[in-house]
């Protein structure tokens, strides 16, 4: 879900400005024309064809922090033009709830893929890449109507039960191992992935294939990130070294998740032969799925991209949350014991269980304000407009980056108060209220909002309430080393992470 995480050094800078000012005198004329005809919102004024894409890389910064920079000189809306791309960031509740909510249906699409990111989503036949229309339509459809349901949700329960055991004991070794010591995300990414997992292929994976699996999606991730060519095309011819080893990238992809789909193809035409199998899995749903304007199922190749989109989705998104989660627990211990009292008086001395949760007030505005505070993805994916047209009174043209900048809503002191401050009492004194769908008004949508909003809403809350709620009724969660502060600085990386990862120090608490 990263935007722009590449960096320069200044030899690179140096090379590439050399190259590159070889086209801006052809180029210029072109482009001021083109800007005459379009009245973009306000940005930094940049050079000809770079745009503004050296003066990010130079600022040093992760590109949330310069658009944080940027939003403070040029408003809400505001403009970047990065190389050939155009980006138009939003970041204000009511220009976004005119875009995505009333006028939805003209904001749902996807602008253009970059070559590399065409090659690992088959062309665009993912429900997050897919333009607007009847491939996106039934692939969502699919996904939400067969996995995402709150009928099918409780049908996972026991998948869900057994990651969070496996979590447990993880845990409890891992701090054997290491003098009562944790790494948070580390742990909190593998319960979420082994869950979506177990749902994704329905067969049974050794702990090895696990990791191995996770290693690969990383990788590919890692693969996809942007470069300096896919704003500058003219510089392809320099990256050719690259373009091969995403070829070879996704050709390993491939070979590994195929051997797991045929092995589940296996064990539904032969039931019985596989003890492990599901009685349901995603791969099922694909096999035979039926997609608007296509006369064919998905080939294997698609149903690896299908997959990994499934996977990707919900796992480090999932496992930066509760990273934040156990952070702001350790910095703030008062917070820590209202949550354990609260689990011991609706559980008692048995586990805590999913039903539980709806009855836990103070466990759900903790995750609500976690997720207020420390969106796990500070800006939405990329939309895109149907058609040219117009917000704010500026041009929005076909095809530009339309990007959301969410804490530039749930942070907002016009609608916040003491913003940044975590307080999960906002949601409980009544003084403020949320709603995370963004139906009944737009002030904090770390899931997006609109008809692109996250499918995996409901399942992902699920995760991060039944996560927090078994972490903190086994362990007490403390800073490591012992009395050092919490740093909150955040990092890039697919989401917004700790810039310093999280290693806490647990103690059972039986
Ligand atoms: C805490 C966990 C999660 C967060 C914070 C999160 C956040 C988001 C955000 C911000 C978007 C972009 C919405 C937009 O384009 O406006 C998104 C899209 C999406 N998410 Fe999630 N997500 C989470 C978990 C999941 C899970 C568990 C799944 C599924 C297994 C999932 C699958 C997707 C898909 C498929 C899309 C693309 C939707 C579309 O383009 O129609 N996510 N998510």
């Amino acid at each position: 879900m990263s935007l722009i995480s590449f960096s320069l050094t200044s030899l690179d800078f140096t090379f590439l400005a050399v190259i590159v000012s070889g086209f801006v005198l052809i180029l210029t004329r072109w482009n001021s024309k083109t800007k005459k005809r379009l009245n973009l919102p306000p940005g930094p004024p940049g050079w000809p064809v770079v745009g503004n894409l050296f003066q990010f890389a130079r600022s040093g910064k992760p590109f949330f922090e310069y658009a944080e920079e940027m939003k403070k000189t040029y408003g809400p809306i505001f403009t970047l033009r990065m190389g050939t791309r155009t980006m138009i960031i939003l970041s204000d509740a009511s220009l976004v709830r005119e875009a995505l909510i009333q006028r939805g249906a003209l904001f749902a699409s996807r602008p253009a893929e970059n070559p590399t990111r065409t090659i690992f989503s088959c062309n665009k036949f993912t429900v997050n890449a897919a333009k607007y229309g009847p491939v996106w339509r039934s692939l969502r459809r699919n996904m939400v109507q067969n996995m995402l349901s709150s009928t099918r949700l409780k049908e996972f329960g026991s998948v869900r039960r057994s990651a969070m055991d496996k979590l447990i004991e993880r845990i409890k070794s891992e701090a054997k191992e290491h003098d009562g010591t944790v790494w948070v995300l580390r742990n909190a990414r593998f319960a979420a992935f082994s869950i979506l997992l177990e749902m994704c292929f329905g067969i049974h994976m050794d702990e090895e294939s696990i990791e191995k699996m996770d290693e690969i999606l990383k990788t590919v991730l890692m693969t996809v990130d942007p470069r300096i060519d896919d704003y500058l095309p003219i510089l392809a011819p320099f990256f050719s070294k690259e373009r091969k080893r995403a070829l070879q990238v996704r050709r390993e992809q491939v070979d590994f998740v195929v051997g797991f789909i045929e092995r589940r193809r296996r064990a539904i035409r032969n039931p019985g032969s596989d003890k492990t199998a599901s009685s349901f899995s995603y791969l099922d749903t694909l096999f035979d799925l039926k997609v608007e304007g296509r006369e064919t199922t998905p080939c294997n190749e698609e149903l690896v991209t299908l997959c990994s989109e499934f996977l990707n989705g919900g796992t480090d998104t999932t496992g930066t949350a509760i990273e934040w989660g156990i952070a702001q627990l350790i910095a703030n211990p008062e917070i820590q014991s209202r949550l354990y009292d609260e689990i011991r008086s609706t559980a008692g001395d048995r586990r805590i269980e999913e039903k539980d949760v709806e009855k836990m007030v103070f466990l759900q505005a903790f995750v609500k304000e976690l997720l207020r505070k420390h969106p796990p993805t500070y800006f939405s994916l990329t939309h895109a407009v149907m058609e040219t047209t117009t917000l704010a009174g500026y041009d929005i043209p076909a095809g530009v980056n339309v990007e959301v900048y969410l804490p530039g809503i749930s942070e907002d002191p016009r609608i916040w108060t003491n913003p940044k401050k975590f307080d999960p009492d906002r949601f409980i004194s009544g003084k403020e209220d949320a709603d995370i769908t963004g139906i009944s008004g737009v002030k904090m949508i770390p899931f997006g909002v609109g008809r692109r909003i996250c499918p995996g809403l409901g399942m992902a809350t699920v995760h991060v309430y039944l996560m927090l709620a078994r972490m903190v009724q086994e362990f007490e969660w403390s800073a490591y080393p012992p009395g050092s502060e919490i740093d909150f600085a955040g990092k890039l990386e697919f989401t917004v992470v700790m810039k310093n990862p999280l290693r806490a120090t647990v103690k059972h608490r039986v």
